[in-house]
């Protein structure tokens, strides 16, 4: 499932079915849309659901699900409702959220969510780092603490202490390695909800590391807890940047502010003479982000030890090299950020 037009590769979702599918909503429904596609027979909705009470948003849920089953075209329909996060009285409390995300997959997300925490804790701050990624996680692999399992206290997780001061929970935390975990909707938002609901006693900021795409796990996070920013993460080439774009839209659409966009495998860096070049261009998610008017908080070299590192569960970002330097200082713009937008 993806918002935006995917699939199409028309980028704005025009001509996607979606506004004729509003004109098949209740009145009071079609008056809250805030963006209504149709991809791919799946039909994504998301409403303004401020100053509802929850038997009005269910009611209003219902109703759409109701006018839409059944239209020409459409196999699923998804709603997502966004409500003032004041309102919304069913959102976990806590530390706020920096959700680390990207249109497609592979681009390095876990790598730079696992580093970005460890570089924002060796910078000072209290964080803890959810793996979001709940079919495929992964941060229990970067993190070195594979094989350890979290427990429960008073009702709520507690997350799994790191070597780097960096707390975690992941779904690689409750299964053997290697299980596939086949879960779908409410079971996948209720095991993302008891991650971010955890004991994250004392920690400030809570990195979220995001599967691909825009799916089940992206609309239960913008409806039930909503992130105070989100990073994007695209490699160097035009179709990863065509993804970022499109999981800059669903943020953006769900009035969740973009901190920037990061570039990771900028550049390879040659492991035995530390020459640089570029296979896969070079300063693509710059001009990208310029383009989209976001801010561009740097790049990551395509680096071999960054690999066998996060393989080796010790972060990049917690040794001296130069790529820890680089981690650094995406942890330090992230951080001015949470300052700056209090
Ligand atoms: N800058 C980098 N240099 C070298 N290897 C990297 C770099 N960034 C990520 N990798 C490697 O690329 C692979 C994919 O990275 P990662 O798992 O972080 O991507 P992802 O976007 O989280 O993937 P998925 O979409 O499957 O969740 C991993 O083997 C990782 O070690
Ligand atoms: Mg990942």
């Amino acid at each position: 499932m993806t918002i935006g037009g995917a699939g199409t590769g028309d980028g704005d979702g025009a001509g996607d079915g979606g506004e004729g599918l509003k004109a098949l909503l209740p009145q009071e429904a079609a008056q809250r849309v805030q963006s209504l596609r149709l991809v791919e027979g799946t039909a994504t909705l998301v409403l303004d659901a401020s100053g509802l009470p929850p038997a009005g948003r269910a009611a209003m849920e219902a109703g759409v699900r109701t006018a839409l089953q059944g239209a020409p075209g459409v196999v699923q329909v998804r709603v997502a409702m966004m409500a003032d996060k004041a309102l919304d009285t069913g959102a976990p409390k806590g530390p706020r959220i920096v959700a680390v995300g990207s249109g497609k997959g592979g681009v390095g997300k876990s790598t730079l969510a696992a580093n970005l925490a460890v570089a924002l804790a060796r910078a000072g701050r209290r964080v803890g780092l959810v793996d979001a990624d709940i079919h495929g996680p992964s941060q229990a692999r970067l993190l070195g603490t594979e094989g350890r399992r979290a427990t429960a206290h008073e009702g709520k997780l507690v997350p799994v202490e790191s070597r780097w001061g960096v707390p975690a929970l992941s779904m690689a935390h409750f299964s053997q390695t290697g299980q596939a975990i086949a879960w779908r909707g409410p079971k996948i938002s209720g095991a993302l909800l008891q991650l971010v609901d955890a004991h994250w006693d004392g920690a400030e900021v809570l990195v979220v590391d995001l599967p691909p795409g825009t799916g089940d796990v992206q609309l239960t996070m913008l409806q039930r807890c909503p992130p105070a920013g989100a990073v994007i993460v695209s490699t160097p080439q035009d179709l990863a940047l065509l993804d970022a774009a499109r999981a800059v839209e669903l943020f953006a659409q769900s009035k969740v502010p973009v901190i920037g966009l990061v570039e990771n495998m900028a550049g390879y860096v040659c492991p035995h003479c530390g020459e640089r070049s570029d296979p896969f261009g070079a300063g693509g998610a710059e001009a990208a982000a310029r383009d989209m008017g976001l801010p561009f908080l740097g790049r990551i070299p395509l680096d071999i030890a960054i690999r066998r590192e996060g393989d080796a569960g010790t972060p990049t970002a917690a040794g001296d090299g130069p790529q820890a330097a680089a981690f650094a200082e995406l942890a330090r713009q992230v951080g001015r950020w949470l300052d700056e937008h209090p």
